[in-house]
């Protein structure tokens, strides 16, 4: 497989100018030892923190990527709250999590709304790569719902961009990234094992392929779900997983980085 592996940190609303500065200049320095341009390398703070990340990265911005962890599918206006596409693009941003399941759970974010994220992003003549997050509940998976539950959340989105003209366009979708993320592995130290995360990874790569086979070839199909430097290397080793999407591991910066030094060697 010719795929560039990914690797997102999700901070998710943890954070301060302290410990953001502490964090992001120890993995600066453990990650210059390892530089692996082999890796897509992105860290995603929360928003109000984006200038200070931006400066701390400084010219290693070039391998260590800014992200955010949402975006509005409105260009500006009266969305009290909301930060539009052009504001995050002031600060450099190369990736945008969408359809995280705390946002679709917490904030009630809807298929279509998510579907009209990644439309906003892709539909850029930009660099800047949607991070589409799916993943079923416990329940779901106990009731044996899992395919039907990821089918779903991924034909809404393509749904979407068909009818916007864009499925078609190679150069375009290549720079979609899927996250699996199994909610009830997210944040509960309940890892899927390796062989259950690649079933569905492999499962939304044979959607994708019913678009394009060159787009299932190339599309990073990543895993998310309590990721740690003791599971990483067992679920990387998958052939259906390009990546990880990290929460929890990722303040701590000997054990991202030790993720990090699992990945694509
Ligand atoms: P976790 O979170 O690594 O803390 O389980 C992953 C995520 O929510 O993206």
């Amino acid at each position: 497989m010719d795929r560039k592996c990914f690797l997102a940190a999700n901070w998710k609303m943890n954070g301060s100018l302290k410990t953001n500065k502490e964090l992001v200049l120890n993995i600066k320095e453990q990650i210059t030892k390892l530089t692996n341009n082999k890796i897509d390398l992105i860290v995603c703070p929360p928003d109000v923190y984006l200038e200070q990340v931006k400066n701390l990265l400084d010219k290693d911005i070039e391998y260590i990527k800014l992200g955010t962890q949402n975006v509005s599918f409105e260009p500006n206006g009266a969305f009290t709250g909301q930060t539009s596409l052009d504001m995050l693009k002031d600060f450099d941003i190369s990736a945008v999590i969408i359809g995280h399941s705390e946002r679709r759970q917490f904030n009630n974010e809807t298929d279509l709304d998510i579907a009209k994220k990644v439309y906003s992003v892709l539909k850029l003549d930009d660099h800047i790569m949607p991070i589409l997050c799916v993943g079923e509940t416990l329940a779901e998976r106990e009731s044996g719902e899992t395919q039907n539950i990821i089918r779903n959340q991924i034909t809404k989105v393509l749904d979407f961009l068909k009818e916007k003209n864009i499925l078609d366009n190679q150069k375009i979708m290549q720079r979609l990234v899927v996250a699996y993320e199994p909610i009830w592995a997210i944040g509960t130290g309940k890892v899927a094992t390796a062989e259950k995360a690649n079933e569905v990874n492999r499962f939304i790569r044979e959607l994708i392929q019913k678009i394009s086979l060159e787009l299932s070839d190339k599309v990073r199909i990543i895993y998310g779900g309590s990721v740690k430097s003791n599971n990483a290397l067992d679920l990387i080793s998958q052939p259906d997983i390009d990546g990880f999407l990290v929460g929890g591991a990722s303040l701590n910066a000997t054990e991202f980085v030790k993720i990090y030094s699992h990945m694509c060697n």
